[in-house]
């Protein structure tokens, strides 16, 4: 192996920075050439190639999105597309790629490699930790302290206006950004897709809550079922409308800023053990890590993420929250 290329894919996520900077460094200390891919798939269609030395990463581990770039690309998932990729491939002669993204990255590279030999090594970069094999996604501890501070502000007003909260956070169909902030940030109620809402399950729960918090703060997972925070404010507004009732979508800020320390040292791990996987000849499979050991999943069983939720953790929940 002699080129390398490496590119992130996907929603950006905090700690894709530090891992392309783990795979060049990685990369350059086995002699191999690194060249970045920009715009994800769509870099490879149009050929939007960056050689990578050690100073193109210097002074970025400590930097939130890509200096990559990144796209969701519709292209990519048409035969056309893959096929002028696979073309661009070749004629950059490359030998390896490391692909840092999510599930759609991987299903993408999965897709690929039933007409591209080149071997493809993952990295799991994702604030929305939905994917087997890793337990804990490259920039998913981000985004949580980033909900975290800024519910905490919310509590702030909310407990000085005695008001009801219900704040949406992301995730897309999991709610696993909503479960770890929810209990980081001492949440009255989680709402989660992995979890059945009744919503009048949550107006009981509400009327008997404990008086002894004026305030109270619901996290609403953006993919459950019950259609978004500001669908179930309404009909908790409706049953309940003594609570003085606000709703705050959060959105991408949970997807900026700088990398959590635990996200910089999880992208370096898996970037390094990524290049040492495809020398290792390792191919179709994610880099992960698991109880604290590196560990690599096949990209098809990564993005079976079907998670059941830790029941220790929803019983835990249930009781602090009351
Ligand atoms: O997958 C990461 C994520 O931030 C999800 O949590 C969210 O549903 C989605 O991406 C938003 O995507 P976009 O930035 O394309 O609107």
């Amino acid at each position: 192996m002699k080129k390398i290329a490496v590119f992130t894919s996907g929603g950006d996520s905090p700690g894709m920075n530090a891992c392309i900077r783990a795979v060049v460094r990685t990369g350059l200390y086995h002699n191999l050439e690194i060249t970045g891919i920009v715009h994800g798939y769509e870099g490879f269609i149009n050929n939007e190639t960056i050689p990578l030395v050690a100073k193109s990463v210097a002074n970025i581990i400590h930097r939130g999105g890509t200096i990559l770039k990144t796209a969701r690309s519709a292209s990519f998932f048409t035969i056309e597309g893959r096929e002028k990729a696979l073309e661009n491939i070749m004629k950059n002669s490359i030998d390896g790629i490391i692909a840092i993204g999510g599930d759609g990255t991987f299903r993408g590279a999965l897709e690929f490699s039933k007409i591209c030999s080149v071997p493809i090594v993952g990295c799991p970069g994702t604030i929305d930790n939905d994917l087997i094999g890793t337990d804990f996604t490259i920039g998913y501890d981000t985004a949580i302290n980033t909900v975290v501070e800024a519910v905490d502000k919310i509590r702030d007003t909310a407990e000085s206006h005695d008001r009801l909260f219900f704040v949406e956070v992301m995730g897309r169909d999991a709610g696993l950004i909503a479960l770890r902030s929810g209990i980081g940030v001492g949440a009255e109620c989680i709402i989660m897709p992995e979890k059945k809402t009744d919503v009048e399950d949550l107006i009981k729960h509400l009327e008997g809550g404990r008086k002894s918090k004026s305030s109270k703060i619901i996290i609403v997972a953006e993919g459950d079922e019950a259609g978004g925070a500001f669908k179930i404010a309404e009909q908790v507004k409706q049953s309940l409308p003594d609570y003085d009732t606000r709703v705050t979508i959060l959105g991408h800020i949970q997807r900026g800023g700088n990398p959590s320390a635990m996200d910089r040292v999880n992208s370096s791990r898996i970037g390094f053990a990524a290049v040492e996987a495809l020398l290792d000849n390792k191919k179709n499979v994610m880099v992960g890590i698991v109880n604290k050991q590196i560990c690599f999943t096949p990209f098809e069983n990564a993005i079976k993420h079907t998670q059941q939720l830790d029941p220790d953790l929803l019983r835990m929940l249930e009781i602090l929250s009351l």
